[in-house]
């Protein structure tokens, strides 16, 4: 897979510690990656294990089990001694509507997807506040700010979770702590392959989905990692509460145009 600009390792995460939730692949691999070149430890959990090089920390854990996510703060208490920077980007996707979505489907999502968000933030807000600080960053979805059809659970998980970015901003704020959501809309990521790979005709959903960004492209885990270190760093130092949509331009307006499919006087709303 190509990459766009992902730095050359500027030092701008020195002296910090980071956790990196899910970063086994995709985002959070990037991310964790890109953390590590620019001088931060790195400790990641994934629900498989990775190796990630001896750069990383690579640890195995569920993060929507309050156990596994206690043993994980006590491994990089235990390891480190300090934390700065959690990036909560675990989660899954689930296809369906209400209609099609069972009680036990819907608990599973939310609770890999929202309740690890908590777990992780109310363990990291000790460490937090002993370094005088630190920085939390949800890797939401523009499916956080709108609905995508057939995506009932998954759509509600995210809004959930730029409603706990906001709420941990606002009540540690006073901590210095910060809280920050990224949503991105199309990463080419294997959580992304397996949606287009249950499409009847894959290449075409590829194609489909490129195209309705402005940028007529979708975006590679480079892309959010970039924004992710600038949230992490103290060059964010002022930035909280908020939701950083990156998405190539797809939620900044409609890119059908009305015009061709309804008559000129009706076009124009
Ligand atoms: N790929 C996209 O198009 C896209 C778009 C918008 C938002 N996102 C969000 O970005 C994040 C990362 O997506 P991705 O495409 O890289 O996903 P991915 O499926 O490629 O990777 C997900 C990672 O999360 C880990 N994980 C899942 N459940 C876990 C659990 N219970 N405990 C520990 N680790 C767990 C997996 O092991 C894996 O490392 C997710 O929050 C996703 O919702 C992705």
């Amino acid at each position: 897979m190509s990459s766009t600009h992902n730095g050359n390792g500027s030092q701008r995460l020195a002296g910090k510690v980071a956790l990196v939730t899910g970063g086994s692949r995709g985002i959070g691999r990037a991310t964790a990656e890109r953390f590590a070149r620019e001088g931060a430890k790195v400790v990641v959990v994934s629900r498989s294990g990775a190796d990630l090089g001896s750069d990383i920390l690579s640890l195995t854990g569920d993060v929507s089990r309050e156990a596994d996510v206690s043993a994980l703060f006590a491994e990089i208490e235990r390891t480190f001694g300090q934390l700065d920077v959690v990036v909560n980007n675990a989660a899954i996707e689930f296809e369906g509507t209400v209609d099609d979505t069972t009680v036990e489907q819907w608990d599973h999502v939310m609770t890999v997807n929202v309740r690890s968000v908590f777990l992780t933030s109310k363990c990291a807000l000790p460490l937090f506040r002993r370094a005088g600080g630190g920085s939390i960053v949800n890797i939401a979805s523009v499916d956080g700010h709108w609905a995508e059809p057939g995506l009932a659970v998954y759509n509600t998980s995210k809004g959930a979770v730029l409603a706990l970015t906001r709420a941990l901003a606002i009540d540690h704020g006073k901590d210095n702590v910060r809280s920050n959501a990224i949503c991105p809309s199309y990463v080419l990521t294997d959580m992304l392959e397996q949606f287009f790979d249950h499409e009847a005709d894959p290449a075409k959903a590829r194609a489909q989905a490129a195209s309705i960004h402005p940028l007529n492209r979708m975006s590679y885990p480079d892309d959010i990692a970039n924004l992710a270190l600038f949230l992490a760093s103290d060059e964010a130092s002022f930035a909280t509460g908020q939701s950083y949509v990156l998405d190539g331009g797809l939620t900044a307006g409609r890119t059908v145009d009305l015009s061709r499919l309804l008559s000129t006087e009706t076009a124009h709303v």
